[in-house]
C-alpha cells in the first residue's frame, strides 16, 4: 500500500501482479436510475476512480453512461479508472458465467473489467429471474453447482484476457479458504461488510497474509440511524480533528489496510467522502477499542441481498 497522509491517493497492489486498486471506491447500489447517473458523475468529478457495480443492482447501463460522459468531459482515460462488477447468484452454472460477464460488459459499455466478483457464494436456480422463489416465498437454491465450479469459469475469463482480476464477496473465512487453496488463479479481492461494529479482523489478517485485498462495504453503517455516523467515539474524534464522522470512518478503513466502498448520492457528499486524510494513532486506537458489534446485512448467511428491496 502506498503511504501518505493524503489517503485519497492510496492504491493497493493486487495479486495479479499488474493492477492496483484505488483504496477509496464509489459503490453504485442506488435504486433510482436518475440518481445513479448523477451520483456516478459527481463521484468521478470529486476524484473517485474506483467504481463498484453489480448485475444485481440493475443499473450497470446508467453507471456506464455516466462514466463515459464524465470521462469525456474530464479527459479521463479508461486506464485511470478501476471498474468492478459482480456475477449474480442465478448465473453460477459454469456455462452461464461468460454470457453473464459479457452482458455486464455490454451494459457498462466497456471492453474489459478490472475486477469481476462472485457476488455471493450461494447459487440460486439458474435463469433470468434474479430472485427465484417457490410458492411459499422460499428462495430456490441450486444444489447442482459448487462454488469451485463457478470459480473455474471465472478463471477462464482471466485466461481470455477481458477481466484482469477475480474475487469473492459476501463470504466468510471458512468458505474463502477452500477456494483459495484450490484456485489456480487466487482471489484478488474479498468484498464483505466491514466497519468498526464488524471489523472482520480474522478475515483481514488472512487477507493480509495472502496478499488479498479486503474490500469493505457499508463503512458508514449504510447510513442507518442511529448508527456509526452518530457513534460517540466517532463524533468526538471528528469534532477534535475537524473532520466529519463519514471522513473519520473512511480514513479508519483505509488506514487499517482495507479498500472501502461508499455511496454518496450528492456532489457535496462525494467531495466530503473523497476528501479523507490520515487519522492520528490515538484516534485509530480509540476506534479499534469500540465494543459494539452489529452486522447490518444478512446476505452473507442466505445470498439474499439485504440492502435491495424485493420487487
Ligand atoms: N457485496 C455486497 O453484497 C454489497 C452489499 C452492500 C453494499 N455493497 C457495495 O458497497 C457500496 C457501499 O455500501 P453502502 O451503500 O452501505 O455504503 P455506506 O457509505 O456505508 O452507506 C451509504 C449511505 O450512507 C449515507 N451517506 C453517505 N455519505 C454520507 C455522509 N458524508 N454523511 C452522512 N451520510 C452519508 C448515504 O445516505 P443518503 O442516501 O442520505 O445520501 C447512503 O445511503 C454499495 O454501493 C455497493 O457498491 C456491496
Amino acid at each position: 500500500m502506498t503511504k501518505s497522509s493524503d489517503l485519497r491517493l492510496t492504491r493497493m497492489q493486487l495479486n495479479n501482479g499488474s493492477s492496483q486498486i484505488p483504496a477509496l471506491g464509489f459503490g453504485t447500489l442506488i435504486p433510482d436510475a436518475g440518481v445513479t447517473k448523477t451520483a456516478t458523475r459527481d463521484a468521478l468529478e470529486a476524484g473517485f476512480r474506483h467504481f463498484d457495480c453489480a448485475e444485481r443492482y440493475r443499473n450497470e447501463r446508467e453507471v456506464g453512461e455516466a462514466l463515459r460522459a464524465g470521462r469525456a468531459a474530464g479527459g479521463i482515460g479508461r486506464e485511470e479508472i478501476f471498474v468492478t462488477t459482480k456475477l449474480w447468484n442465478s448465473n453460477h452454472r459454469p456455462e452461464r458465467v461468460e454470457p453473464a460477464f459479457e452482458a455486464s460488459l455490454d451494459r457498462l459499455g466497456l471492453d474489459y473489467l478490472d475486477l469481476y466478483l462472485i457476488h455471493t457464494p450461494f447459487a440460486f436456480q439458474p435463469g433470468d429471474e434474479q430472485d427465484p422463489r417457490d410458492q411459499n416465498g422460499n428462495v430456490l437454491y441450486d444444489h447442482g453447482v459448487t462454488l469451485l465450479d463457478t470459480w473455474r469459469a471465472m478463471e477462464s475469463l482471466v485466461d481470455h484476457g477481458r477481466c484482469r482480476a477475480i474475487g469473492l464477496s459476501d463470504i466468510g473465512l471458512n468458505e474463502v479458504l477452500p477456494v483459495y487453496e484450490s484456485a489456480r488463479i487466487k482471489p484478488a479481492v474479498v468484498q464483505v461488510e466491514a466497519h468498526p461494529y464488524l471489523p472482520e479482523t480474522e478475515l483481514l489478517e488472512f487477507c493480509k497474509e495472502k496478499g488479498v485485498v479486503l474490500l469493505a462495504f457499508a463503512p458508514l453503517g449504510h447510513g442507518m440511524k442511529p448508527g456509526l455516523l452518530e457513534d460517540p467515539v466517532i463524533s468526538a474524534i471528528a469534532a477534535r480533528i475537524g473532520k466529519t464522522p463519514a471522513q473519520v470512518l473512511l480514513a479508519w478503513a483505509v488506514q487499517r489496510g482495507t479498500a472501502v466502498l461508499t455511496t454518496p448520492r450528492t456532489a457535496a457528499r462525494a467531495k466530503e467522502n473523497f476528501n479523507i486524510s490520515a487519522l492520528p494513532d490515538d484516534a485509530l486506537n480509540e476506534i479499534n477499542r469500540i465494543q459494539t458489534r452489529q452486522r447490518l446485512n444478512e446476505v452473507v448467511k442466505t445470498g439474499v441481498p439485504g440492502f435491495i428491496a424485493r420487487t
